[in-house]
């Protein structure tokens, strides 16, 4: 059962956060959840510690029930885009959301957890 509405997880040093994702999680039926945001600090960014990060993410929402990943990204965002699909997220289409005249697109992308664990040898 999904009893987790909200989570946010930090990466840190002795005394700095240098890192921070926050998951939403949706209905106990669709037990699905949002990855809202992840952020590396700059002079962290391709240190591997953003996959670390989404690694936890990843088995603390299976380990709550969690079996669909999901998230939106802007489509010029190449560099989290590439991080996504590298840690194994698909795409799945698309949205658009309006910045005062403009209407700007995010990639929406997911990530099926069973499968993901599935896979894995035990
Ligand atoms: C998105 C984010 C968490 C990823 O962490 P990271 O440490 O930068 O990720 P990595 O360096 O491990 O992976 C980035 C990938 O993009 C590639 N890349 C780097 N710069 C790139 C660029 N300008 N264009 C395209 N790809 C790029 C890297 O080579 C790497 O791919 P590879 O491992 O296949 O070679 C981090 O960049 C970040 O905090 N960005 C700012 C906030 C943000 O955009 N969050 C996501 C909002 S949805």
């Amino acid at each position: 059962m999904v009893d987790l509405s909200a989570a946010v997880f930090l990466a840190t040093t002795d005394d700095l956060i240098i890192g921070f994702a926050q998951v939403v999680v949706g209905s106990t039926e669709s037990r699905s959840a949002l990855l809202n945001r992840i952020y590396i600090d700059a002079e962290w960014r391709g240190s591997g510690l953003a996959n670390d990060l989404l690694d936890t993410v990843v088995n603390e929402s299976a380990q709550r029930g969690v079996t669909r990943l999901e998230l939106t990204v802007f489509e010029r965002n190449a560099r989290a885009i590439a991080f996504y699909k590298r840690a194994g997220f698909a795409a799945t289409g698309s949205t658009t959301f309006a910045v005062g005249d403009d209407l700007q697109t995010d990639v929406v992308m997911e990530m099926d957890l069973e499968a993901r664990f599935k896979r894995r040898p035990t």
